[in-house]
């Protein structure tokens, strides 16, 4: 048997001494080493990113097949060489420590094995770890993945990472995520994706299995208080509130706003007109006790498949948000980044910051010498005493731009609503908005006191928050 073997390897031996064939043998331990050492990791599912799957599911194997089919080839060119130049051996020296050849590709394989595991180790960890951070998400495909990026920095979910929404826990989405994350990662290489990234994100799991991880209705606070500061047009940018207690609906199972929509056993169905979910034409609505109602508006028809509504169908944002300039312009005036104390400041820059720019560079040149502009020619007096504060606006502006709009990715003011709501987009009103009725003659409700209390509209100092003790002073 190993005289078989011996005799047969001889040739190969022999030939596989030549640059082709060495280089295929790197190839292939380094694949191997490389596998070997993400095999852990695969197997326990630690791995929840999918790049690091294209690696080991496409790559890894990619690189193994390269590495085999370079040995033969290596050897086939240098026999046909020999032969041409009649250089041919009569025989083949035998595989045996004696034969000068065969030491060197065993210690040609040795090294190249053990160097192979020193720079593996090193590196599988640190990158495995560095792959399921946002860090990764948000900048290595940067241009792509940019707006989100940024976007997330500013949102309440800052400090959850991207594969917890976007993955989840278990092995299973891991898996799907991996294959479509494939195609994503060609798109990116050919520079092929679409722009803006079209929502909703079809096979999005489920997102009562990754929500409510950290979320679950029963958990929710019975009222939410919500306060929305604007700021008017006028040259003291006064300030009114708008003072909503939404009925988030904590307590009983199928209370407020959660209850009524993902409560136990309650099932909302709805089936829209356009991909972006946008327009809803039909919803069946089934109630703890399986009694079903369905609901139509009159004029579009449904061409979608029809969808159990969850969290992200009026949390279709929670994690990137984009605003509306005037209301990203109010919260950055609410919270100092904006200095109010300058006269027309609101005014100017809601009209500045839709402007169209062509790129953040541009917007970045543009943005903060036209606020600058206004002021020095406007206002030379508050110019120069002022002109801190001056400066701080327009980098305050720029940064609501910056926040907002992408001009690389075709992302601007409104490109992606927010559902939840119904001001700057239908949102809640897609199916209460009065006008989805059943057989029976019953509407989708619209009562304004339903979802919310409106406590106050757009009053300069609602009496509400002072008497709760949390008014402007
Ligand atoms: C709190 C959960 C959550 C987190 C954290 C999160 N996302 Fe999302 N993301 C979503 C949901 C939900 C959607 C689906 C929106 C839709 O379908 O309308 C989405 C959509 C997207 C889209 C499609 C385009 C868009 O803006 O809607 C991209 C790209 C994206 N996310 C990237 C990221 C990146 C990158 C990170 C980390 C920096 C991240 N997401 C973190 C929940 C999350
Ligand atoms: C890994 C845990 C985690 C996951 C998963 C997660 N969240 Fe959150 N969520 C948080 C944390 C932490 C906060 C901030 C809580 C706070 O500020 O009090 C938050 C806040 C929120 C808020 C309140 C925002 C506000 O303005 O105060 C909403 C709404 C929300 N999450 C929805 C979602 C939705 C929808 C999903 C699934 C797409 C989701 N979350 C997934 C951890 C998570
Ligand atoms: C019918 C629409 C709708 C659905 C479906 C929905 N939510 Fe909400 N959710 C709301 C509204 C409206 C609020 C109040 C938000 C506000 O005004 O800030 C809210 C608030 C929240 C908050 C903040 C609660 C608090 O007490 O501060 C969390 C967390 C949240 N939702 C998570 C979820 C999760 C998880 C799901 C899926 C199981 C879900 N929501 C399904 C509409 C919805
Ligand atoms: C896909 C359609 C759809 C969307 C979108 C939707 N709802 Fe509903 N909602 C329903 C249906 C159907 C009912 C049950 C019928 C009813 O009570 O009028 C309902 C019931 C409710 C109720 C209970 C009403 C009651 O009489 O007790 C509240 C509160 C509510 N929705 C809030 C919201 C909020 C807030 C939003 C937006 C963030 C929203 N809904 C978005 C379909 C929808
Ligand atoms: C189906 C639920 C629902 C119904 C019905 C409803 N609203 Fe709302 N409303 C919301 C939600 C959700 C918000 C967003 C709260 C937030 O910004 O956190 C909102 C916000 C508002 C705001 C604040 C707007 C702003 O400046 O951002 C006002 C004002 C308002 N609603 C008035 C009304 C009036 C008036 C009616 C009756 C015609 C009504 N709503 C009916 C769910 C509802």
């Amino acid at each position: 048997m190993l005289s078989f073997l011996r005799r047969h390897l001889a040739p190969f031996v022999y030939l596989s001494s030549n640059w082709i064939s060495l280089i295929g043998v790197v190839v292939v331990t380094t694949a191997t080493v490389l596998w070997l050492f993400l095999l852990p990791f695969t197997l326990r599912g630690e791995i929840t990113h999918p790049y690091i799957g294209i690696l080991i599911f496409l790559l890894l194997p990619a690189l193994f097949i390269l590495g085999l089919a370079l040995i033969p080839l290596g050897i086939l060119v240098r026999r046909r060489r020999e032969r041409l130049v009649g250089a041919a051996p009569e025989s083949f020296p035998p595989v045996n420590w004696q034969n000068p050849r065969f030491r060197t590709l065993a210690m040609f394989i040795a090294i190249t094995t053990f160097v192979n595991v020193v720079i593996t180790s090193q590196f599988v960890y640190g990158a495995v770890n560095y792959m399921d951070t946002t860090s990764f998400c948000g900048q290595t495909c940067h241009r792509v993945m940019d707006p989100e990026y940024v976007g997330h920095q500013n949102s309440p979910h800052a400090r959850v990472d991207c594969v917890a929404c976007h993955i989840g826990p278990g092995a299973s989405w891991f898996v799907r995520s991996k294959l479509s994350g494939t195609a994503q990662v060609f798109y990116t290489l050919f520079n092929t994706y679409p722009r803006p990234i079209p929502v909703p994100v079809q096979n999005l799991r489920p997102a009562r299995e990754t929500c409510e991880v950290c979320h679950w209705p029963q958990r929710f606070d019975l009222g939410k208080l919500v306060v929305i500061p604007q700021y008017s047009n006028d040259a003291a940018n006064s300030r009114t509130e708008t003072v909503l207690l939404m009925k988030v609906g904590g307590g009983s199972p199928h209370a407020g706003v959660h209850g009524a929509h993902v409560g136990p056993n309650i099932h909302v169905r709805y089936a829209a007109s356009d991909a972006s979910r946008q327009t809803i034409p039909w919803v069946e609505y089934t109630d703890a006790t399986g009694h079903s109602t369905v609901y139509t508006a009159p004029g579009e028809k449904p061409a979608q498949a029809t969808r159990e509504m969850d969290c992200i169908d009026c949390h279709n944002r929670p994690s990137h948000p984009f605003q509306p300039a005037d209301r990203a312009l109010n919260e950055a005036l609410s919270a100092g980044n904006i200095p109010v104390s300058l006269p027309f400041i609101k005014k100017q820059a809601l009209e500045i910051v839709q402007r169209s720019y062509l790129s953040r560079e541009e917007a970045a040149r543009k943005i903060p010498s036209a606020i600058d502009a206004f002021y020095r020619q406007n206002y030379p007096d508050i110019y120069r005493q002022n002109h801190a504060q001056v400066k701080a606006a327009a980098e305050g502006v720029l940064q609501v731009y910056n926040n907002n709009v992408f001009p690389q990715m075709r992302l601007t003011w409104g490109t992606y609503p927010n559902n939840i709501g119904h001001m700057d987009s239908p949102g809640c009103f897609r199916c209460h908005d009065g006008n989805h009725a059943s057989s029976q003659g019953t509407a989708i409700t619209q009562d304004c006191n339903v979802c919310h209390n409106l406590l106050a509209v757009q009053e300069p100092m609602p009496k509400i928050l002072t008497d709760l003790g949390i008014g402007a002073k």
